[in-house]
């Protein structure tokens, strides 16, 4: 079996990272495209070094742009790939443009989508992941899901029970194979922070960096925290944060570019509370145990704040700062949700070599 697996943003090379080996165990011939959404050093070529993943075999220089402009970028040069490659799958992750491009251009051309991560749903239609899970879940032929809560929200859109498969978090996979490399890995004294206190901090989405007075209301949280603030900040986020003087040098938050992904892990690990819009930190955060703060209106994560590791909080100041207090003193003794393990690899490998239902129509197409 031959499938291409298409990445494009931080996120996606981070669930690529365990399955590549399991997929190569499973004799099935999995091949990179990387379509060059995310572009710089520190939000692509770090990940692929620090987890060992194989170079992308067609680099498609995407780039920025709206979101039609890079979606049907990357369609185009997608579909001339799929046409010429003719893979049995494509296999696509999470919800980023990028996975959204790759699942309509696989589908036009007759090549089945497997989806990883399907499911997950924040009911929120403002944002474009929530749009581009809901289209890829309905173009995929198998969907592959982190939790259950993804299972009853396919079934109730009415996708086929026979092309959904519970394998579990890749996310949660790949913390579990990384921790043991971290060991001893010091890394909040290198940005002066002292170990289990301090505040980690990423913030991205537009509902925020795009709101001037939501966030200015997180800037202003993050001054008065109850402890020292580190903030690796997306590029995206960079030049809105200027205009609130957060990182000056009066500042307690310390602003650093992105950093690598063992690095990130070792600063969840290693804080004393994580406060973030990021998805994939809400889950990390879950799985070294320490408490998170999601400054969001909704999250689809809500699996964290059922197990006790998460509470969804407005980016409102004094809320903010409350929800701090009680994530510092909360116990951390929630277990991780179910499949949230290290074999979630090996389940996509089995579910893809047990076989991919065809979409409708597709016999004799
Ligand atoms: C994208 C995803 C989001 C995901 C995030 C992960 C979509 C719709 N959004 O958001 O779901 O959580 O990635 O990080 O796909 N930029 C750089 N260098 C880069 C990449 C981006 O400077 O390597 C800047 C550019 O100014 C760009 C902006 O960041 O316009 C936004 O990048 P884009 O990929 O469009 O969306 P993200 O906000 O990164
Ligand atoms: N991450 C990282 N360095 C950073 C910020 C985040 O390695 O400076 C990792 C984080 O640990 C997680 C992933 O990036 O594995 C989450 O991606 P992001 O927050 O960009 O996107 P989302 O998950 O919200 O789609």
């Amino acid at each position: 079996m031959r499938v291409i697996v298409v990445v494009g943003a931080r996120p996606n090379f981070i669930k690529v990272g365990p399955l590549m080996p399991a997929l190569a165990a499973a004799g099935i011939h999995a091949h990179i495209a990387h379509t060059g959404q995310h572009y710089d050093s520190a939000m692509s070529d770090v990940f692929f070094a620090d987890l060992d993943i194989p170079e992308p075999e067609w680099f498609l220089g995407v780039g920025s742009g709206t979101h039609a402009v890079q979606t049907g970028t990357a369609m185009m040069k997608l579909e001339e790939l799929f046409s010429a490659e003719r893979p049995d799958a494509v296999l696509v992750v999470g919800d980023v443009n990028s996975t959204l491009a790759a699942a309509l251009a696989a589908v036009k051309v007759h090549v089945p989508v497997v989806h990883l991560e399907a499911g997950l749903r924040s009911r929120d239609m403002s944002m474009p992941e929530e749009v581009n899970r809901l289209v890829t879940d309905q173009l995929s032929a198998l969907l592959l899901t982190p939790v259950t809560e993804a299972d009853a929200n396919l079934l109730a859109e009415g996708v086929d029970p026979a092309r959904i498969v519970f394998v579990g978090n890749i996310m949660a996979e790949s913390v579990l194979r990384n921790l043991p490399r971290i060991e001893g890995r010091d890394v909040c004294t290198r940005f002066g922070m002292a170990e289990n206190d301090y505040l980690l901090v990423t913030v991205h989405r537009p509902e925020n960096t795009d709101h001037p007075e939501r966030l200015a209301e997180i800037a202003a949280a993050l001054e008065s925290a109850p402890l020292p603030v580190l903030f690796p900040v997306h590029p995206r986020t960079r030049p809105r944060l200027a205009a609130y003087g957060v990182g000056e040098a009066s500042s307690r938050v310390r602003l650093t570019e992105p950093v690598g992904y063992l690095d990130m892990l070792a600063l969840q690990r290693d804080a004393a509370a994580v406060l973030t819009d990021s998805g994939g930190v809400q889950e990390e955060a879950c799985m070294v145990r320490t408490p998170c703060v999601t400054v969001r209106r909704n999250t689809e994560r809500g699996i964290t704040i059922d197990v006790g590791a998460n509470e969804l909080v407005s980016a409102e100041r004094e809320l903010i700062g409350v929800a701090l207090e009680r994530a510092l003193a909360k116990h951390r003794d929630w277990s991780p949700p179910e499949r949230w393990d290290e074999l979630v690899a090996s389940r996509v490998a089995d579910a893809l070599t047990d076989g991919i239902p065809p979409l409708a129509g597709y016999e004799g197409a």
